[in-house]
């Protein structure tokens, strides 16, 4: 099938994880269901005023694109004020970030050593015109899950894995043959691991006003396991692809500000207790806060894209070096494979340079304008998005710090409606899969920017 047409199927299935996710949210908030219920009257948000604030109609600051948003390219503008050069740099990057991988031994040495196992072929089959990735439409074989992966891993067994959780040095332990997710494709000659299958329950909710709406709870199992059975304790976490816009902002902005907002035990008596994930960065080589991801998991954008390489697409990159990806000491006919690692790269299959452009590009996705801001149906949603105490986590605006070699991204008010914390979100929402300081029940507020374009 191609993209298109599943693209003409999104809208059914789009509910999980963002909207079942607004809806659970407005519910918890106004029945008071949720772990963290906030207390409207001494909510962050409670005084500000639900006219137009200064600045509120660019959301990414100057960086805000001042592009056509009336388009289908609405999310693939470049950072208002990149520069001729940067602007250059960013058309390489998008070329890198949509170039289908291809196995290797291949006469084009530059776009080889996909897989042996992998979730797709490039960056955005998943990040589907820079915009988020949905679940699939119907299960395998009437539909593949290209734009949403499993992550995998198993409660620790030893002291080793145990130290090296408490130690923040991985986020979890994987599974031992399937890894840290389940590739669903591989390359000719090998088998992919098995597939995602969904199936839906209808829940009714009764509302306030004694309406009710129905919601609808996935269930993921996999099947065609083809490297044996998984291991009985094995933790199951469904990701959709989020979207790109805005991410070189919300890395800049300073930890500080971050950690401003966290109240662990709520101190406050907000009912609202945000915490701070704190994870390896493989390049710092130290604990990090954790910004990306839907657990917080990932410190940077450079992290998160070289994590993709490998994970996603089987590639090794300056900082995830392996070229078979996620294959296990398990999977040693995977692991043996022939790579696409060359000199010219560095000795890796995405070397320097292309990873750094790709990665400029992902920090310079530029969010697009507000819209509709004076309209009275607007306004009065910003009053009630106050009131309910949305905004004790969808925290509205923040300062970016000083970016190296980006002053376009530096030093600007940006409105990304996220305390980038962990939240207690319910079982209701739960994956019972911790990540890092992030429990079975606890997810980073995302960035709803955006959501105006679904
Ligand atoms: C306790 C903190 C908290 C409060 C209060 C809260 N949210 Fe959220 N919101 C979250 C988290 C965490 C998620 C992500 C949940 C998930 O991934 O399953 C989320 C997800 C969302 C999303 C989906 C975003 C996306 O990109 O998928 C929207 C929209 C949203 N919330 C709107 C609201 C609105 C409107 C309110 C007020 C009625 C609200 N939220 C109150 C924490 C909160
Ligand atoms: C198989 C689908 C898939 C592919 C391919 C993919 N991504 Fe992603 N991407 C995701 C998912 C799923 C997440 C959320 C990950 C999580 O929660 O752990 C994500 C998250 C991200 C984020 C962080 C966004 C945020 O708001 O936290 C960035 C940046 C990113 N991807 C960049 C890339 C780049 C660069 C590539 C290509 C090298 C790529 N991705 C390839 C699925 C994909």
């Amino acid at each position: 099938m191609s993209l298109r047409s599943r693209e003409k199927r999104r809208l059914p299935v789009l509910v999980l994880p963002g909207l079942l996710a607004m809806c659970v949210a407005c519910i918890t908030s106004t029945i008071g269901v949720g772990k963290e219920t906030p207390k409207p009257e001494q909510s962050a948000g409670a005084n500000i005023s639900p006219k137009r604030e200064p600045g509120e109609e660019n959301p990414g600051g100057n960086a805000t694109t001042r592009k056509s948003i009336h388009t289908r390219d609405a999310f693939s503008h470049a950072s208002n004020g990149i520069g001729f050069e940067g602007e250059a740099n960013f058309k390489v990057g998008n070329a890198i970030f949509r170039k289908l991988w291809v196995s290797a031994p291949a006469s084009t040495k530059s776009s080889d050593g996909l897989g042996p196992l992998f979730n797709s072929r490039s960056c955005q089959s998943c990040h589907f015109k820079d915009g988020r990735g949905h679940p699939p439409a119907a299960n395998y074989p009437d539909d593949t899950a290209e734009s949403m992966l499993l992550r995998l891993s198993i409660p620790p067994e030893t002291d080793a894995q145990k130290k090296l959780l408490a130690e923040h040095r991985v986020n979890a332990i994987n599974e031992p043959t399937y890894g840290g997710q389940l590739q669903d494709f591989a390359i000719q000659g090998h088998d992919s691991e098995g597939h995602i299958h969904v199936t839906y329950e209808d829940v009714p909710v009764t509302l306030d006003d004694g309406s009710t709406r129905t919601l609808r709870k996935p269930a993921y199992t996999i099947t065609d396991l083809k490297y044996g059975p998984l291991h009985p304790k094995t933790m199951l976490s469904p990701r959709i692809a989020p979207p790109m816009i805005g991410l070189g902002l919300i890395e800049a902005v300073p930890e500080a500000q971050i950690r401003a907002n966290t109240d662990a035990d709520d101190k406050n008596g907000d009912g609202i207790s945000g915490r701070a994930n704190e994870v390896w960065s493989l390049e710092a080589e130290r604990p990090m806060i954790g910004r990306f991801g839907w657990k917080a998991g990932v410190p940077s954008i450079r992290e998160q894209s070289a994590g993709a390489f490998s994970g996603d697409m089987g590639l090794s990159t300056p900082i995830v070096t392996e070229p078979s990806g996620d294959c296990t000491q398990a999977q040693a006919f995977c692991r043996n494979a022939p790579n696409g690692n060359t000199e010219r790269d560095g000795g890796f299959e995405v070397g320097p340079i292309l990873f750094d452009l790709v990665t400029f590009y992902a920090q310079n996705l530029a969010v697009p304008p507000r819209r509709n801001m004076d309209d009275a149906n607007v306004t009065k949603g910003k009053a009630i998005f106050h009131e309910l105490g949305c905004a004790s986590c969808h925290t509205p605006s923040f300062t970016t710090g000083k970016v190296d070699g980006q002053p376009h991204l530096s030093n600007q008010r940006i409105w990304p409606y996220t305390d980038m914390l962990l939240h207690d979100m319910g079982d209701g929402l739960a994956d019972n899969r911790p990540e890092g300081m992030a429990t079975g029940q606890e997810w980073r507020t995302p960035s709803p920017v955006g959501h105006w374009f679904d």
